[in-house]
């Protein structure tokens, strides 16, 4: 099976596609509505995006613009937890529906672990069981925090979606997940367009004729990593979609690159992120 084609089985029987479209810093409405539009003709079916992100419109409408059903697409977002009311948490995510234009998500996250990730995740879970999201997970937890959200919830996460690349393999948080059954999505594999300035990526890109961006991103999905790209830039959207199926990285490349890891554990906290990305 082509790798676009592969899904992840999610511990309650839902299929996670290995590959999808990151949305992050999407935000012009025509650009961003093409884009997106562009995306899912191509034959992406994960749309990954956030509260945070202000696009879920953007969203919407390039679904309503495509040729594709809602039923044919995976949509992802992410609650800011930066609240502990439960009633305002609730409220959000059905402000979430209303603004993608749908009756359910298929994947919804805690954004971040801190301040209230507690909170924000037992919102989710009242989210799950009411029949509006068909899985639920975090992002941006480390193992600890695994541990402790695992000790209270009443619904495992499903899914934690973590900084990493070739800079940050996250050997810990991935092989951790492995152990209780959590699916890992990355965010940044292309480490936002820079991979090309690493001599080894390049030279496996020359090797496979394909990018860098391709080497980390199959550098990932052949560890059952899903990845969600980012790309404005039409050739690099649909370069990230059909490169993957030219080539398979070998074992011995795929630890190599696991050798070019820089980053430990968490690099940032929420508040850090938030202000760093001036959302
Ligand atoms: N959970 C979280 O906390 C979190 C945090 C950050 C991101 N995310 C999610 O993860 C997604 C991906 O992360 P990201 O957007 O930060 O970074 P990314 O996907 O690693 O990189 C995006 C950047 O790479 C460029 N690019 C795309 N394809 C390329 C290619 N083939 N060759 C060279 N450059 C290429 C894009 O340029 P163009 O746009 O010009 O094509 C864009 O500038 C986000 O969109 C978001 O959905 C989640």
């Amino acid at each position: 099976m082509k790798k676009v084609e592969q899904t992840i089985l999610l511990a309650n029987g839902v299929e996670l596609p290995l590959v999808g479209f990151g949305t992050f810093r999407i935000l012009e409405p025509e650009i961003g509505t093409n884009a997106i539009k562009e995306a899912i003709e191509t034959g992406y079916q994960l749309l990954d995006t956030a509260e945070h992100y202000h696009n879920h419109h953007l969203v919407a409408e390039a679904i309503k613009q495509s040729s594709k059903k809602r039923s044919d697409l995976f949509i992802t977002s992410k609650l800011w937890p930066n609240e502990e009311n439960p009633e305002n948490l609730r409220n959000r995510l059905y402000k979430m529906l209303a603004e993608l234009e749908t009756d359910y998500l298929d994947l919804i996250l805690v954004h971040w672990p801190l301040p209230y990730g507690l909170e924000a995740y037992q919102a989710l879970e009242d989210f799950y069981l009411e029949g509006h999201a068909k899985a639920i997970g975090v992002s941006n937890f480390n193992v600890e925090q695994l541990k402790n959200l695992l000790k209270v919830c009443r619904i495992k996460p499903m899914v934690n979606q973590i900084e990493l690349h070739p800079h940050a393999n996250r050997q810990d948080i991935v092989n951790f997940a492995k152990e209780n059954g959590i699916a890992i999505t990355s965010w940044q594999t292309m480490m936002d367009g820079k991979v090309g300035d690493l001599p080894y990526l390049q030279e496996l890109a020359t090797k496979y004729a394909v990018d860098p961006a391709a080497i980390a991103l199959s550098w990932a999905v052949q560890q059952q990593i899903c990845v969600i790209p980012k790309a404005i830039n039409p050739k690099h959207l649909k370069d990230n979609f059909h490169h993957l199926d030219y080539f398979n990285l070998n074992d011995e490349e795929i630890n190599k690159i696991n050798l070019l890891t820089k980053i430990d554990g968490q690099k940032m906290n929420s508040e850090e992120f938030l202000a760093s990305e001036k959302l």
